[in-house]
């Protein structure tokens, strides 16, 4: 297995390298992608850690390199929030970004599957299909973006407000990634009931709670520990489906024939090839439902913008 990290040595990038280090498979293969000069020293670093994991560091001019021959590639390059931004705020400088690497992975891992982490994710992975579509290799069963971090916040806030294990607690969280976009299933977590004032501070918490760090970091950039765990877990989960267990995440993915959006974060159950099956997001609340409606269109118009973007 050969992952790669595009934009390695970030606050997200070092993290989450970090963590594929100490628990990819043996005999993996880690390169390490970075436009900053330190990469190479934090694939030097992490090396050190004696793990069956090969890490390799790819400066600026080795994009070819670190691609090829991947299986997956994550993309957390681009810049983060500060105090008063919201996602869309990023999207003159990480549109750009995530373009050209897209195109480098079309060119060097057509086949690979690529987890967008680069914000606004609900415009990215619309700017990525579209890159892949142009260049003849697009497969919308290989193209993610990174949500686990918005099922992760739920699973721990709820852990902590009803004093349960965070490992007994699962939490679908569908539609986008960004603001009211983001819409937790409280009704579908088993085992747990909430109030209706409950339901709606929670609700409001994990939509926010990227710019509860953001806050938290004052200017110092957005989540990235946490966003590691996050973009590890769904990788590993995708290594195990390619290595043939049965998975399932969330993830922002393609949805055709939905009357939601072109692309909405669902169950997937994944497999060899990415999405084996989109799986329904099943019975929605009154309140789940209202929030849905009321979301769907700022979604739509996030997607629309990365379309244009790419075609003009
Ligand atoms: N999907 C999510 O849930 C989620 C959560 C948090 C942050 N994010 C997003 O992830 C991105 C990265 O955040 P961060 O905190 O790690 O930022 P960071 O500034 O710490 O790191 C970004 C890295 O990207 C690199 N980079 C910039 N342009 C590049 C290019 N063309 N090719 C390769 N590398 C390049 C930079 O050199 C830097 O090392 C931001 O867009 C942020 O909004 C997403």
């Amino acid at each position: 297995m050969k992952v790669a990290v595009l934009g390695a040595a970030g606050g997200i990038g070092q993290a989450l390298s970090l963590l594929l280090k100490t628990q990819l498979p043996a005999g993996s293969e880690l390169a390490l992608y970075d436009v900053s000069p330190v990469v190479p020293g934090v694939a030097v670093d992490l090396s050190h850690i004696p793990t069956d994991v090969a890490v390799s560091g790819h400066g600026k001019d080795d994009l070819a390199e670190a691609l090829t021959g991947c299986d997956i590639v994550l993309i957390p390059a681009g810049v983060p929030r500060k105090p008063g931004m919201d996602r869309s705020d990023l999207f003159n400088i990480n549109a750009g970004i995530v373009k050209n690497l897209i195109e480098a992975v079309a060119d060097n891992c057509p086949k690979a599957c690529i987890g967008v982490i680069t914000n606004p994710v609900n415009t990215t992975v619309a700017i990525a299909a579209e890159v892949l579509k142009a260049k003849g290799v697009y497969d919308k069963n290989k193209l993610f973006g990174v949500t686990t971090l918005d099922v992760i916040r739920s699973e721990t806030f709820i852990a902590n407000l009803k004093g349960l294990k965070t490992n007994e607690i699962h939490v679908p969280v569908i539609g986008g990634h960004s603001g009211t976009t983001i819409l937790p299933l409280l009704s579908q977590v088993d085992g747990v009931s909430f109030t209706d004032e409950e339901v709606a501070s929670l609700t409001t918490r994990i939509q926010n709670a990227g710019t509860e760090v953001v806050e938290a970091k004052a200017g110092g950039g957005s989540a990235t520990l946490s966003m590691g765990q996050a973009a590890a877990r769904f990788c590993l989960s995708l290594v195990a489906a390619m290595q043939g267990e049965a998975v399932v995440e969330y993830a922002y993915v393609q949805v055709d024939g939905s009357d939601d959006a072109a692309f909405f974060a669902h169950p997937v159950r994944l497999g060899i090839n990415g999405v084996e099956e989109i799986l329904p997001y099943g019975d929605l609340s009154d309140f789940e439902e209202n929030a849905k409606n009321t979301m769907l269109e700022g979604l739509r118009g996030d997607i629309k913008m990365g379309v244009d973007f790419v075609n003009g």
